[in-house]
């Protein structure tokens, strides 16, 4: 087993201060995503919350989640001090200090109390291995959570070296051109699919989850090979 994940600090797919537009113009329905994911979390929450956002990065999701619901109190968690302090400045930015904390480091390192109403984890899964990695990291967002909390988890799905696989791929390279993705950066996209990116079947997600301690999984979202499923701690 494996605790490496991609670093976003040495070698991001997409450096922190690009992340923002690239997330847009790389993934298709990226905004709608997380409005989808927001709607889930109202719908699941009562006013008062706090929640659990894994990966938080630039704190896309936290403002988002923030604006509009001020009884939320959120964790953003990241192992990555650049992606993070793009985030706090948004934060105070926004004047979103007084509901969003951000912790650096991994979810196991974070104390087990208190627990938490809700968790997401949009867009981190799929740099974590399938050698046993992927079920730590989601028991450890199991461990810190309510029993019946709601966990988001959004991640990039499918089987790499089958046909089905390659032919998503190619239609994303046409999306990319599509969307005036400078050719360098398709290849930096690509290389992290090959290197450092490790999707699994939609069937295999949902074992996960399930061996994790989540049930009553629903899938809210698909925009090509990204999927959402909401799921509740057993
Ligand atoms: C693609 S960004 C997603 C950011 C944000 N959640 C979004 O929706 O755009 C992935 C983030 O996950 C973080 N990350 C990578 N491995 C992680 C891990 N094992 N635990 C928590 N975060 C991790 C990276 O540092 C990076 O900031």
């Amino acid at each position: 087993m494996s605790n490496q994940s991609i670093d976003f600090d040495k070698n991001p797919p997409v450096t922190s201060n690009e992340y923002d537009n690239m997330a847009r113009i790389a993934l298709p329905g990226y905004d709608a995503m997380h409005t989808m994911v927001l709607s889930c979390l109202r719908s699941h929450l009562a006013e008062k919350a706090n929640l659990l956002i894994v990966g938080a990065g630039t704190g896309m999701e936290l403002v988002k989640f923030a604006q509009g619901n001020q009884n939320w109190h959120m964790l953003g968690v990241d192992p990555s001090a650049d992606m993070l302090s793009i985030a706090q400045e948004k934060i105070q930015q926004q004047g979103l200090s007084e509901q969003i904390t951000l912790f650096r480091g991994y979810i196991h390192d974070l104390p087990i109390h208190p627990l938490y109403d809700a968790a997401t984890s949009i867009l981190v899964m799929h740099f974590i291995p399938d050698d046993g990695s992927k079920l730590a990291f989601l028991q450890s967002i199991a461990q810190r959570l309510h029993s019946s909390a709601a966990f988001i988890l959004v991640d990039v799905f499918g089987e790499k070296n089958t046909r089905e696989f390659e032919r998503t791929v190619s239609f994303m390279k046409e999306y990319w051109q599509e969307m005036k993705v400078p050719p360098e950066k398709i290849v930096t996209l690509l290389e992290s699919l090959n290197t450092g990116v490790y999707p699994i079947p939609e069937a295999r997600v949902l074992e996960l989850l399930q061996q994790a301690g989540f049930g009553d999984v629903i899938k809210f979202y698909t925009g090509i090979w990204v999927g959402g499923w909401v799921a509740s701690k057993k």
